[in-house]
Parts: structure tokens; sequence; C-alpha cells
């Protein structure tokens, strides 16, 4: 038995569609949320911030003695995940864009990704792309914008709809048949 929580950061409340999940799947562990909101949004920053953020979360999560810590966002697993595996002692279990089963699921052979630009320009992003989505066409789109939204709660505002329908009708139009949630805000 090993009672010692569960640590989970994303760059704000994203995460928490993660969280709730994970709170499903294992409710008998404790789980600690951190929402660096602070620095929100992580994906229009650079490598460099993004991985300074990723350290100074798992240091603050490791000094609450989480035995695993959870990063609940893709841009900072695409960022900084292959760091922080390689320099601290506990496990690290990430997200990053569904490509696989969209790619395997797509009769068009069309798909779409919406995520950050800091996902869209990482090398694990393009190294899964290369390797789980051949044969497949591959269309990536910035969420810019969408995340400040989220974190202001606004969710439901003409404004949104409008940022996402210039986001997703090109995608549609030339024959997306899966849209891949890039980032754990989107699912809001
Ligand atoms: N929720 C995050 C993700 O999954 C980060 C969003 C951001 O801070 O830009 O990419």
């Amino acid at each position: 038995m090993d009672n010692r929580p569960i640590g989970i950061f994303d760059s704000g409340i994203g995460g928490t569609s993660i969280w709730g999940e994970l709170q499903e799947l294992l409710p008998y562990e404790d789980c600690i949320y951190l929402a660096d909101s602070k620095n929100a949004p992580y994906g229009e920053k650079s490598k460099e911030r993004i991985l300074e953020f990723s350290i100074k979360n798992t240091e603050y999560l490791l000094a609450l003695e989480c035995k695993l810590i959870v990063v609940a966002c893709n841009t900072a697993t695409t960022n900084a995940i292959e760091y922080l595996r390689e320099n601290y002692k506990i496990p690290f279990i990430g997200i990053e864009p569904a490509i696989k089963p969209a790619a395997i699921n797509s009769k068009s052979k069309i798909i779409g990704v919406l995520a950050t630009k800091g996902t869209l320009s990482s090398g694990l992003f393009h190294s899964t792309s290369k390797n789980h989505a051949a044969g497949i066409t591959v269309l990536e789109q910035r969420g810019t914008g969408l995340v400040e939204m989220i974190e202001q709660g606004n969710l439901q505002s003409d404004e949104l709809y409008a940022l996402l329908a210039g986001y997703i009708s090109p995608m549609l139009e030339k024959g997306m048949d899966y849209l891949v949630l890039g980032c754990t805000h989107y699912p809001y």
C-alpha cells in the first residue's frame, strides 16, 4: 500500500477533464490538482518557458509527497515529459493528441487536430503523426484564444462559437471526418 497522493498539473482548469476520469477509475486514491492559471496559456509560450513551468509544478507536487505525476496538459507533455522522466525518479503519465484512434477510425483519411501552438510545434507531436498516421492527411489548426475564454468560464458566447467555426469549418470543407481535441481545455 502506498498512501501518498497522485499529483496532477495543467496550466489551468483543462486538466480537470482528466482528473474526473482518474477519480472514476481510482476512487480510493488521493489526488492533488495544481492549476497554474497564473501562467496560462502555456500554448503560446516558448519551449523553455513550458519546461520551466513544468519543473516548477513537479517540484511543488513532489514537496507534497506525490508518488506519481499526471501531466494533464498536451502542451506540457509534448514539450517537457521527456525531461521530467529523465530527471526525476517518480513515474510521469502524460497526454498527447489522440492521433492514433482518429487515424484508425477515419474513413475519409483526413483528420483534424485542434491544439495549441506549443503542441503543434513539438517534436513529439510530429513523431506521433509520422508513426501513427501514415497515409492520412493531418490538418493542423491552432486553437488561439480558446484557452483564455475557457479559463474565464466563457463557454457559451457567440464570440467562442464564431472562433470555433472559423477553426473547424475549413477543416470540414477539406473532408475531415475526425477532429482530435488536442488540448485538455477543449472538451469544455
Ligand atoms: N490544457 C493545456 C493543453 O492540454 C494547455 C493549454 C494552454 O495553457 O495553452 O495543451
